[in-house]
């Protein structure tokens, strides 16, 4: 086997490591997550997943990568030849999310455009679903490639295609190295703003003022977990495989605590930013937050353009900024949900990775096809409910669960950890990852399967 490709620095790594735990779901997903349950007493339960399940399985990743040097099926397969589909599973899960993904960092794209003299007008739900994704109402109307969709689609496949190709340091790193940077820099810019403009106040009161008896609605709990795994990236394969590349002196559990706060700390600044914004909306337009404030997709292209309309001062300057952070924090992320299938295909195959590169990109974009057609919204909402639903914690359980009671490797990876590591991890890493997260993850996927069915 050839040499295995690294990682120039230990900067390098980390900013790329961050560049995909900060993606779309910090912007969009995490305002409006911890608005609908229980504003700052959401803080709580989402503390408790992050420490106990999110930084712990981030800091299992890194080492299972830097131990055995492979993608996720080639490690899990080391660990056991039993469990080499979990690997391919995952990666299964992240090949679908990167096809919707990239699509919504095409809109992001268009729509840091449109921003310049406000081409989307006034009725901006109009424009959105009707003009710019050509739905019109009826699925049975659906169908059709929506050009104005396709091209920014296809400019980002090519940008991500020739990233790729170039390899994880001169590819990976370097789009890291630089976007990274100017995304903080932009978020930092649009948070100030939003918190100063008049009547951010009534939004940020929305977002903070904490409902203590959401504690006990299990709901919150799931929602908390929810947002940690998909925010970190966590039981995709991702870090497995990010953390592959990593040389053999490197440290893991000073890098895991690093990336997991750089990524909260990012989504409560958008979180400010977000809700700052909402609550000049509501006043200017004499409604309430409560009408104003949206989940995903509308909050981003449908009350943000309504915001920018009214924004005092430079507003074409506001909305690039807003969606050019959306387009570069998903792209890093893109990137980094690709990388695992990339590397899984590659050893398996035995490609190169240009060809990997090529297999992986190519089918991905042809299944993005699909969301590109007039009305393909409506199968992006199909699949990222199922992915969410099924996908993302189940992914990460089965995950834990195998590692600490299947094949009973976290002993083993512990002392590995602590051996290259700053900071050693105590026994408290074993029970949250051994006991407390498969508890606490299986009571939310009953629950969670239990409200589907309802
Ligand atoms: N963590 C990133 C986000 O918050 C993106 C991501 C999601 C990456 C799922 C991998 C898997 O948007």
């Amino acid at each position: 086997m050839a040499t295995r490709e690294q990682w120039g620095s230990r900067t390098g790594f980390l900013l790329a490591a961050i560049g995909s735990a900060i993606g779309l779901g910090n912007i969009w997903r995490y305002p409006y997550i911890a608005y609908e349950n229980g504003g700052g007493a959401f803080l709580i339960p989402y503390f408790i997943a992050l420490l106990t399940a999110g930084i712990p399985i981030l800091i299992m990743e890194y080492a299972l990568g830097h131990r055995y040097q492979g993608g996720t099926p080639y490690v899990f397969k080391k660990l056991s030849k039993k469990w080499e589909w979990l690997g391919w599973w995952q990666i299964v899960v992240a090949f679908f999310i990167v096809t919707y993904y990239v699509v919504i960092i095409g809109w992001a794209l268009s729509f840091t455009y449109f921003s310049f003299g406000t081409q989307w007008g006034q009725n901006t739900e109009a424009f959105f679903f009707n003009q710019y994704l050509g739905d019109t109402g009826a699925f049975w109307e659906a169908g059709g490639l929506q050009w104005k969709v396709l091209l920014p689609v296809l400019l980002i496949w090519a940008v991500i295609l020739f990233v790729m190709q170039k390899g994880v340091r001169k590819g990976i790193e370097r789009a890291s190295k630089i976007l990274m940077p100017v995304l903080i820099l932009m978020m930092v810019a649009i948070t100030i703003r939003g918190v100063t403009l008049p009547g951010a106040v009534e939004g940020l009161n929305v977002l903070l003022t904490p409902d203590f008896s959401s504690l006990v609605d299990p709901n919150v709990w799931i929602a908390a977990y929810g947002q940690v795994f998909f925010s970190l990236s966590i039981g995709f394969g991702i870090m497995i495989t990010y953390s592959s590349y990593l040389p053999e002196k490197s440290d893991l559990a000073n890098s895991g605590m690093i990336a997991a706060l750089a990524n909260s700390g990012f989504e409560f600044l958008a979180a400010l930013g977000v809700f700052g914004a909402l609550g000049f909306l509501a006043v200017s337009q004499g409604s309430s937050v409560n009408e104003v404030v949206n989940a995903g997709v509308a909050l981003a292209f449908v009350i943000f353009p309504q915001i920018i309309n009214q924004f005092p001062g430079p507003n074409s300057l506001y909305g690039v900024l807003f969606f050019g952070s959306l387009l570069f924090a998903g792209f890093t992320s893109a990137v980094s949900i690709l990388e695992p299938a990339i590397a899984g295909v590659k050893e398996k195959f035995d490609l190169s990775r240009r060809q990997a590169v090529n297999w992986v990109c190519g089918l991905a974009f042809l299944v993005s096809l699909m969301y590109t057609t007039r009305g393909g919204i409506r199968y992006l909402d199909t699949v990222d409910h199922f992915i969410n639903q099924y996908g993302v914690a189940l992914a990460g359980l089965v995950e834990v669960i195998m590692i600490a009671w299947a094949v009973r490797k976290l002993g083993m990876i512990q002392e590995h950890i602590n051996a290259v590591s700053d900071i050693r991890i105590g026994n408290w890493w074993r029970f949250c990852l051994a006991v407390v997260t498969p508890v606490m993850v299986t009571l939310m996927t009953v629950f969670n399967l239990m409200g589907e069915w309802a």
